[in-house]
């Protein structure tokens, strides 16, 4: 009986412990879930590396080419939170060459990118 007791306090430990793991991640109002992150750099490394660098950071022949911002150091001239990201990467820079992805990404999609960036952004 004790064992069993004490079996379930670790269990309970264990799950509290690892929900707080998850809720430490959170940035700017973001909850980075597992299925958001893995969906988001999906589509981030199959649409925007090209441009943007696989850590964000621009690097890339065309990053340097078409001048695509660096997320780690430029500063993100339309806002950083995740609604003005959404917004940006659905509605696209007018006069750049970053474009809207509403045609190509649904809402879900958008979404998990725009938390994808503000991740990189944070990683420096
Ligand atoms: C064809 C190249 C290209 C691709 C592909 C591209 N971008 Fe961009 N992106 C740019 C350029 C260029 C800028 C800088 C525009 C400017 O001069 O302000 C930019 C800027 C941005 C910004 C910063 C906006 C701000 O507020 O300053 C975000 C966020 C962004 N891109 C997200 C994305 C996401 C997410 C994707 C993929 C869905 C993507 N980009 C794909 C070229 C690209």
């Amino acid at each position: 009986m004790k064992k069993t007791l004490a079996l379930i306090f670790s269990i309970t430990m264990i799950v509290t412990f690892t929900n707080c793991k998850g809720k430490a991640k959170t940035v700017e109002g973001t909850t980075t879930q597992t299925e958001g992150n893995t969906l988001g750099k999906a589509k981030y490394l199959a649409t925007c590396a090209s441009c943007h660098g696989e850590m964000g950071l621009a690097d890339s022949a065309t990053g340097k080419a078409m001048k695509a911002r660096n997320f780690a150091k430029d500063a993100f001239k339309a806002g950083k939170d995740l609604k003005s990201v959404i917004k940006t990467v659905g509605n696209g820079l007018p006069g750049t060459a970053m474009i809207g992805y509403k045609a190509q990404l649904n809402e879900k999609e958008i979404k998990a990118v725009s938390e994808y960036v503000i991740e990189l952004s944070n990683k420096r």
